[in-house]
Order: structure tokens, then C-alpha cells, then sequence
């Protein structure tokens, strides 16, 4: 396998600056890339990532959760597989689609972010990222498990940390030691409070954990607790990010902010293209259970691959001018985006393919759509070019906007 020495490092400045070049030259020259530092190969192209996703040879299993993540989280679905995957995702699963999520769910997202636009409607300035993004899909999951949001900083605290420890590529000790404590923190703060709802069960999806049972199965104090902590980091982090880039991607495009303003059924396509063209999440690992041939080469048993869905998504074998950000293109199948159909990555595929998909598509058009009616001529800031930042989750860090206050 060849090496190239003149391609960026993943864990260089240059990379985290612009990751976009290195994914072009890997996909070209290096489709599968060992990584000392990270002990894991790495692919990058279209096809590569999708199978691996996809899994059809049972080859690419989830493992690498159990050092990735459960020090932080505990055991949850990320890391299970077979029919023990499928009965524990059947327990989760109905809250995020259907009738849970349009009739239950629907208001609570609403009211959550007119609370948070509120905020700032007549101020004529914003940060898009800070006043909302960081805010709004916690404090949603937050409301739906019926926790206080009052407690909103130790919520985002936390699952900053849980996804700091997930992209520990280097191995920073600071940043492990910060996930262990976290994961002490959170169950002191939320096993009382399972045991407290299971004595009284309500309305909301922390009493629909504890009640749920699928084949004889219900989920222990430690699951829901896990599991709890898993959505904080899966739904905060990831639609925070995706809520910040839909707006970048279209502030930067005047024409099609325009678009979209005009025709609302546009917002769909628009988070479509914004996952495919600045996926919330870039890269997702797995672990091989045997020999396999991947990406021009061979992979030996109980490996790390690394699968760059920031790289995949702008593969020109797949996407026709895939550095550019085209809201109207063809070759993205707005239908299907949202499920494990998709033909973007950025839910991955296959069997862990993101169960809060529905949730997010429902979080950024009610968010998207009350923000562009609260702001009717929303810019930047003079000046300001929104820049992305982070390696394993990426988007930008701030997008102060300004604006006429309505009346
Ligand atoms: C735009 C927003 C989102 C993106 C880009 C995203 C991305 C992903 C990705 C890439 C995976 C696959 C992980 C893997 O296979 O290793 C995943 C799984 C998952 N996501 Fe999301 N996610 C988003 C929103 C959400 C939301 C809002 C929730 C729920 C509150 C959620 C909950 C989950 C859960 C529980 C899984 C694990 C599913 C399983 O293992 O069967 N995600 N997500």
C-alpha cells in the first residue's frame, strides 16, 4: 500500500484549517491510508465508506465504541449488533418518528426555539451559533426526556466533553480525564431522577424509557441513563452544528437564501445538500471481524477504519462538481435523505443509521423557518466570513448576523 508524504496529516493545523484539499488527494492517491498515529486506516471515497456503512459482509462491526465511547456513556445502541441491537433500537426508535414525533414531540421544538429567538428578535444582531445553534437541540432533548433546562449549562458541558472524548484522535489524558469524570457526573444527576420517574411515570420520553418493552425487554436504570447520555452528545452536538452550516452554507449563497425564503419547501433540500456538502459529523469508525479488501488493499482483522464522510460526500465519482454547494442538484435524492435510503453519508447507513434523522430534519425546518421569519433581511455581520472548525465534528463556531427588527 502506497504511503504519501506530501498529503496533509489528519491531526495537522493544516488539515483542521481546511480539511477539503487532503479528503481530494486521499480519495485520488491514497483511497486507503494506515494512520500511526491514529492506529486506524482510513477511507475516503464514496464507495468505500458506503460499504463499510452498509455492511452486507458482516465485516465492519461497531466494536470500537467499547474504547471510543463507553468510558463515557456506558453501554448503549452505538455499540450492540443482531437482534440484541434490534430489540434495543425498537425500544428507542418510535419516539423519533410518526405520531411521537409530529404530534408530541412537534410543539416542544416549536415553543424551544421561539423561546430562544425571542431572545433576541428585537436586538437587530445575533450569533446564529451561540444565541441558538448551541442552545436549541439540547434544550429540545432536554424537554422531551423532561429534564430541567435550567440545568441547559451543565447539559451543553457535558456533551461537549462525550464528543471531545469521541474524537480524541490524539490522545490528549486531559481530554480522556474529562470524559471519566463526566461520565460520573451524569449518573449522579440522572439516576435519582429515573429512579424518581419510575415511581411516577408522566408524559414525556424519559417515563416512555422506563415503561418501554420489546419482546420481554425493558432497560435498566443504567441503559436509560446511558442512553440519555448518548442522545445529549448524538442530538446536541450533531444539529447544533447542521442548524449553524445550513446557515453559513446559504448566507454565503445569497441567491439561494433568497430561494429559500420565497419557496419554504426548499428548506428540505437545503439541509439535504448542507449534510452532503458540510456534514455535522466528518468521520465515524468501525471494527473489522476479519481479513477484508478495502479500498485497494487489505485490512487484517480487529482493525480500526476510519470512514471520512466529510471526504465521501464530495467524491466527484458520486456528485457531479461536488465542491460546489448547489441546493437545486440533481444527484441528491431529497425523498429519501432523511432515511436509511439516503445517498449522502451523513447519517451513515446501514443499521446504525441515525435514529434521530426525522428529529433533525424537524428541529432545523421549524428552526430554519422561524429564524428567516423573525430576521426578513438577515445578513452577516460586516465583514464576517464564517470559518468551520473541528476535525471529528466540524461547522462554524460563530455567524453573527445582522438584521431589521420587525415592528
Ligand atoms: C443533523 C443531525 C445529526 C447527524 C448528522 C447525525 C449523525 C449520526 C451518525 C453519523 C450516526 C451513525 C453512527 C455510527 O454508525 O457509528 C448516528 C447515529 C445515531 N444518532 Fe444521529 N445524527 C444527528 C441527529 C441526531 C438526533 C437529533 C438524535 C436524537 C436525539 C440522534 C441520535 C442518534 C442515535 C441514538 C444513534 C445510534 C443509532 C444506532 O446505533 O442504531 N442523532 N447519527
Amino acid at each position: 500500500m502506497a504511503t504519501a508524504p506530501s498529503i496533509p496529516d489528519l491531526l495537522s493545523a493544516e488539515f483542521a484549517q481546511n480539511p477539503y484539499p487532503v479528503y481530494a488527494a486521499m480519495r485520488e492517491h491514497v483511497p486507503l491510508l494506515w494512520h500511526e498515529a491514529m492506529q486506524s486506516y482510513v477511507v475516503s471515497r464514496y464507495e468505500d465508506v458506503e460499504r463499510v456503512f452498509k455492511d452486507k459482509e458482516s465485516v465492519f462491526t461497531t466494536d470500537n465504541y467499547s474504547w471510543q465511547l463507553e468510558p463515557v456513556h456506558g453501554k448503549t445502541i452505538l455499540q450492540l449488533s443482531g437482534r440484541e441491537h434490534a430489540v434495543r433500537r425498537a425500544l428507542v426508535a418510535p419516539a423519533f418518528r410518526g405520531s411521537d414525533l409530529q404530534q408530541k414531540f412537534l410543539p416542544v421544538i416549536e415553543r424551544n426555539s421561539r423561546e430562544l429567538i425571542d431572545a433576541f428578535r428585537g436586538r437587530g444582531s445575533a450569533d446564529l451559533v451561540a444565541d441558538y445553534a448551541t442552545r436549541f437541540p439540547v434544550n429540545v432533548i432536554a424537554d422531551m426526556l423532561g429534564l430541567d433546562k435550567a440545568d441547559h449549562a451543565r447539559f451543553h458541558g457535558w456533551y461537549t466533553t462525550v464528543i471531545a472524548f469521541l474524537g480524541n484522535l490524539a490522545g490528549d489524558p486531559d481530554v480522556a480525564a474529562a470524559g471519566e469524570r463526566t461520565r460520573v457526573e451524569f449518573a449522579e444527576y440522572m439516576i435519582p431522577i429515573i429512579q424518581g420517574r419510575r415511581e411516577a411515570l408522566g408524559d414525556d420520553l424519559l417515563s416512555s424509557l422506563c415503561a418501554a418493552e420489546v419482546d420481554g425487554v425493558r432497560m435498566s436504570d443504567e441503559d436509560i441513563k446511558a442512553f440519555c447520555s448518548l442522545l445529549l452528545a448524538a442530538g446536541g452536538e450533531t444539529t447544533d452544528k447542521a442548524i449553524a452550516s445550513i446557515f453559513a452554507n446559504l448566507l454565503r449563497h445569497p441567491d439561494q437564501l433568497a430561494a429559500v425564503r420565497k419557496d419554504r419547501s426548499l428548506v428540505e433540500r437545503a439541509f439535504a445538500e448542507t449534510l452532503r456538502y458540510t456534514p455535522p459529523v466528518h468521520m465515524i469508525m468501525r471494527q473489522t471481524a476479519a481479513e477484508v479488501e478495502l479500498g485497494g488493499g487489505t485490512v487484517p482483522a480487529g482493525a480500526t477504519v476510519t470512514c471520512l464522510i466529510g471526504a465521501a460526500n464530495r467524491d466527484g465519482d458520486r456528485y457531479a462538481d461536488p465542491d460546489r454547494f448547489d441546493i437545486f442538484r440533481e444527484d441528491l435524492a431529497t425523498t429519501r435523505a432523511f432515511s436509511a435510503a439516503a445517498d449522502h453519508l451523513a447519517f451513515a447507513l446501514g443499521r446504525h443509521f441515525c435514529v434521530g434523522a426525522l428529529l433533525a430534519k424537524a428541529e432545523v425546518e421549524t428552526g430554519v423557518n422561524q429564524l428567516l421569519d423573525a430576521m426578513p433581511d438577515m445578513r452577516l455581520a460586516d465583514g464576517f466570513h464564517p470559518d468551520e472548525q473541528g476535525v471529528f465534528t466540524r461547522g462554524p463556531q460563530a455567524l453573527p448576523v445582522v438584521f431589521t427588527p420587525i415592528g
